[in-house]
């Protein structure tokens, strides 16, 4: 009998993952207090390390930017003609588009529920953010499914900002990421059971890094990339 409540316990905390990156709707309550608790603002102040590279009037789309925070930063640093926020987790997007309501910023955001194959054929942006989201996927997934999508949205000569953990030789890096994915493999039930080689994957996808900024000791990086032709 315990054992039956426990396997339900789970299976509704966890909820079944729709996507490869996971269903993060019980994890949003408690993400911010999460991420603070174990990297204080770091995390936060590594998403924005390069936006002031990003030209103004920019076309930008942001997927998985869970609760919203970037939003604030983008919106008054970048001042974009339009911004496409793409998020999986309802929850995660409700609290985001909530942010709008309790403070109101100028800009024209459009809310849409769903991953990259949720964006139009003919959409194209200026500017892709993915902060702290390549980390969910296997290689597989990010070569076969995420990057080619997310590539064919970008303009020919647009800019993609990566933030997001990278491997290194340190084992506390190491520990700590290990203990991070299975903390969200078991709540979010995303893929991955290791981080992917993601800038190895860019390349393959055909982009080039322009700039990258280190942060939290090496363990993060905030990049800018873009397509190696421009057609
Ligand atoms: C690890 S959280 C990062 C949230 C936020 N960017 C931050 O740094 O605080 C990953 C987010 O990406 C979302 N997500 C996962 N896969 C996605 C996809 N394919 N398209 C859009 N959002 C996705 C999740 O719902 C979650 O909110």
């Amino acid at each position: 009998m315990l054992n039956y409540r426990l396997c339900s316990f789970f299976t509704t905390m966890r909820a079944q993952p729709q996507y490869p990156g996971g269903n993060f709707d019980w994890v949003a309550p408690l993400y911010d207090a999460l991420s603070f608790f174990v990297f204080g603002r770091s995390l936060q102040r590594a998403q924005t390390l390069l936006l002031g590279e990003l030209q103004p009037g920019a076309s930008i789309l942001i997927v998985g930017g869970g609760t919203g925070f970037l939003l604030e930063p983008i919106l008054t640093q970048c001042q974009p003609s339009q911004v496409l926020y793409l998020e999986t987790s309802a929850r995660m997007l409700a609290q985001a588009s909530g942010r709008m309501f309790q403070k109101p910023i100028l800009g024209s955001v459009e809310f849409r529920l769903g991953d990259e194959t949720a964006l139009r054929p003919d959409e194209r942006f200026d500017v892709i953010i993915t902060p702290f989201v390549l980390d969910l996927f296997t290689e597989q997934t990010l070569a076969q499914r995420m990057l080619p999508r997310l590539r064919q949205a970008l303009n020919p000569d647009g800019h993609w900002l990566v933030t997001d953990f990278v491997r290194t030789d340190k084992w506390t890096h190491q520990a700590l990421l290990w203990l991070m994915i299975t903390f969200f493999r078991l709540t979010a039930g995303i893929e991955t059971r290791q981080l992917a080689n993601w800038p190895r994957l860019l390349r393959k996808a055909g982009l080039i890094r322009l700039e990258s900024r280190s942060a939290v000791g090496g363990m993060v990086v905030s990049e800018i990339w873009r397509l190696a032709t421009v057609s």
